[in-house]
């Protein structure tokens, strides 16, 4: 059997446009190959490797769907084997449930996604995705896709100590941001044992931080972009922590870094949410930021922690004129007051954010609170980081669309 189909592998036959791509499926599971030839109408059919081998086209892009029966060690030699040796060849692989572990045997094996069998959505996507890259005709939106003249803003949001609001500051101020700018903004969430910022911004921790440094490593910038969720409301561009913590020591500071880099390039501004630990990864991070966003309590540990930690760290003399420091919960009542604090620090408490009900609501609803609440006091707090970090250029701010969400 030839390849000879030039139209489009979803929609209706005759309906869609031609392009300059072939589909093909593979998958030795009579039923599998059927199910996933409903999703891919168009897409001619094979029950092993050598088939397809024998029907490929010279010169002519082929995006080729691997089915279950092939996600395999041997199935990602054989497919692995086969991208090498044919320059126009991407390859996805469509399984019944996907996992880092069998992620990141594909990245290795050189394959270009990883998609859920049941996902029929998803699956067309990634085959257009693939085929318009190979056929070097993506519809790169320079929002989307391009590769900035420029790199964007590394802002990291940091503490010395837990649950002082570093993930409530990190997810507002990329939301509200992703609001203001029509330029692409990323959350990554830097931490990878314990991160929250899938679960409070409510969306499917499909593709992780983890996912990301395989691809960096493997080198492909387009494949990171494939792995980054976009927040519905917002378009913010996210990258998850793994649900599950990482047992084999996580993942290496310097790649993390990496990840942040490459999303720089595409990215306007990129926000990562720290751990709570003083370690490599948070020095990594802060080092290679362009903005230090430091979470202060109102509370007398919180402020001394923070000045343990800021000497801890030298973070004076690496962040030095980066460090912007956010005084959660300005106004409660303790016998602490700002300047108190600031004097301590030696910092000036640039951006207040008051202790606010909606908050907490925010968090209940699934919502971030700059969507959730817009007018709430920390609301208008949150977003004046935002809007701070934006600075005066008119171009990169639009109007905020907070009708949207009342
Ligand atoms: N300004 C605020 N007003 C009211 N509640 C707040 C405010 N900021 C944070 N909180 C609440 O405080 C708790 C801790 O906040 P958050 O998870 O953002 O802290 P964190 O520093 O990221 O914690 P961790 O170190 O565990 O990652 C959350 O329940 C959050 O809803
Ligand atoms: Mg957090």
């Amino acid at each position: 059997m030839a390849l000879e189909y030039g139209t489009s592998p979803v929609g209706a036959p005759g309906a869609a446009a031609p392009t300059s791509y072939d589909v093909a499926i593979v998958e030795p599971d009579a039923r599998q190959r059927m199910r996933l030839g409903t999703a891919l109408s168009t897409a001619a059919q094979f029950g092993a490797i050598e088939e397809l081998v024998q029907a490929l086209r010279p010169g002519r892009p082929v995006v080729a769907v691997f089915g279950p029966g092939l996600a395999t060690p041997y199935g990602f030699q054989q497919v692995n084997r086969l991208i090498a040796s044919h320059p126009a060849f991407g390859a996805i692989v469509a399984v019944q449930e996907v996992s880092t572990p069998l992620l990141q045997a594909a990245l290795r094996a050189g394959l270009r996604d990883t998609v859920a069998l049941t996902d029929s959505g998803a699956l067309a996507q990634s085959v257009i995705r693939v085929g318009e890259l190979l056929a070097g005709v993506a519809t790169r939106t320079p929002a989307t896709t391009a590769t900035r003249a420029a790199p964007g803003k590394l802002v990291v949001v940091f503490s010395a100590k837990g649950g002082v609001g570093k993930s409530t500051v990190a997810i507002n101020v990329a939301v509200a941001l992703a609001h203001r700018t029509d330029e692409n903004v990323a959350l990554v969430d830097a931490d990878v044992n314990f991160g929250d910022v899938a679960v409070l911004l409510g969306i499917p921790p499909e593709h992780t931080v983890v996912d990301a440094v395989s691809a960096v490593q493997y080198g492909d910038v387009e494949l990171v972009r494939s792995l980054l969720t976009r927040h519905r409301t917002s378009g913010l561009l996210v990258l998850p922590a793994p649900t599950e913590p990482m047992l084999d020591g996580g993942v290496a500071p310097a790649d993390v870094v990496s990840v942040c880099q490459t999303l720089q390039s595409m990215c306007h501004i990129v926000v990562a949410d720290l751990p709570p630990q003083l370690d490599e990864m948070a020095l990594a991070l802060v080092e290679a930021a362009d903005v230090v966003l430091l979470i202060g309590g109102m509370d007398i540990p919180s402020v001394k922690n923070l000045k343990i930690g800021m000497q801890a760290l030298d973070l004076a003399a690496i962040a030095g004129p980066k460090l912007h420091l956010v005084l959660n919960r300005a106004n409660t009542q303790v016998k602490l007051d700002v300047r108190e604090v600031e004097q301590v620090l030696g910092l000036r408490a640039e951006f207040p954010v008051p202790s606010d009900i909606a908050v907490p609501i925010s968090v209940n609803a699934g919502v971030p609170v700059v969507e959730h609440a817009p007018d709430a006091p920390a609301s208008r707090a949150l977003d004046r980081i935002a809007l701070a970090l934006l600075g005066p250029d008119p171009t990169a701010t639009k109007r905020r669309r907070r009708d949207k969400h009342r």
